[in-house]
């Protein structure tokens, strides 16, 4: 039997989409290993759900270290010491520099909470429910050194009614992302994303 590639997962928040892939792992949909869960914030429930399901869940604070710099080498450092050869972005609400970038050449996807490009960065349900779109959604990229503007894997789209509010919108692209980013995840330890400058290619 075949060795599973081992992700990390880097998130800021609740992580109900690290609890989407982990139902998955769990499931059998999705086979992959969670080599371990970074925290940049001390409260951050995705930490509980990660030492429920037995995950190192470890916490790097942007304050404790003297520049963006040197906090990233230990997010690499610590990625390093597990093992992780696919760096998963679940609700991380910071941009990555280019030192990360390099350290996972086409190893990092993200899941943005509209289809991109339009809205990209924070509040992206509340920038589509201001601009008055009549269709959001959920993008799954690679992450570039840009703004959530790397290459497009997968998108789902929702409609948006007339009495959405951000939270409603929000709710209704939260289950679609729950849906693809796992299906992304095990495309990619299946070899089936083929990536060629911006396009992607799911490969049969
Ligand atoms: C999700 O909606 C995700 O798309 C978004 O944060 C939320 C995290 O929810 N990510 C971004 O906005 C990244 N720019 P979760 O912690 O429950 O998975």
């Amino acid at each position: 039997m075949s060795s599973k590639i081992i992700a990390g997962v880097l998130a800021s928040g609740r992580g109900s989409n690290f609890q989407s892939i982990l139902d998955k792992i769990s499931s059998g949909e999705l086979s992959l290993q969670i080599g371990v869960v970074i925290a940049d914030k001390a409260d951050a429930y995705v930490l509980q759900r990660a030492a429920a399901a037995g995950i190192p869940a470890v916490v790097i604070l942007r304050q404790d270290y003297s520049s963006k710099e040197a906090f990233e080498q230990a997010l690499i450092e610590c990625l390093q010491a597990h093992k992780v050869e696919l760096l998963v972005l679940a609700g991380f609400m910071r941009i990555l520099s280019s030192q990360v970038i390099r350290a996972f050449p086409e190893k990092i996807i993200n899941i943005h909470p509209s289809l991109l490009p339009s809205f990209p960065g924070l509040q992206a349900q509340k920038q589509a429910i201001d601009y008055g779109a009549k269709y959001s959604g959920c993008t799954v990229h690679f992450v570039d050194e840009g703004m959530d503007s790397g290459p497009i894997i997968m998108q789902a789209i929702v409609e948006v009614a007339e009495d959405d509010n951000e939270a409603s919108l929000a709710a209704k692209i939260l289950e679609k992302e729950h849906e693809i980013f796992p299906r992304v995840l095990q495309l990619y330890v299946q070899g089936k994303i083929a990536v060629q400058g911006r396009q992607v290619k799911i490969l049969k």
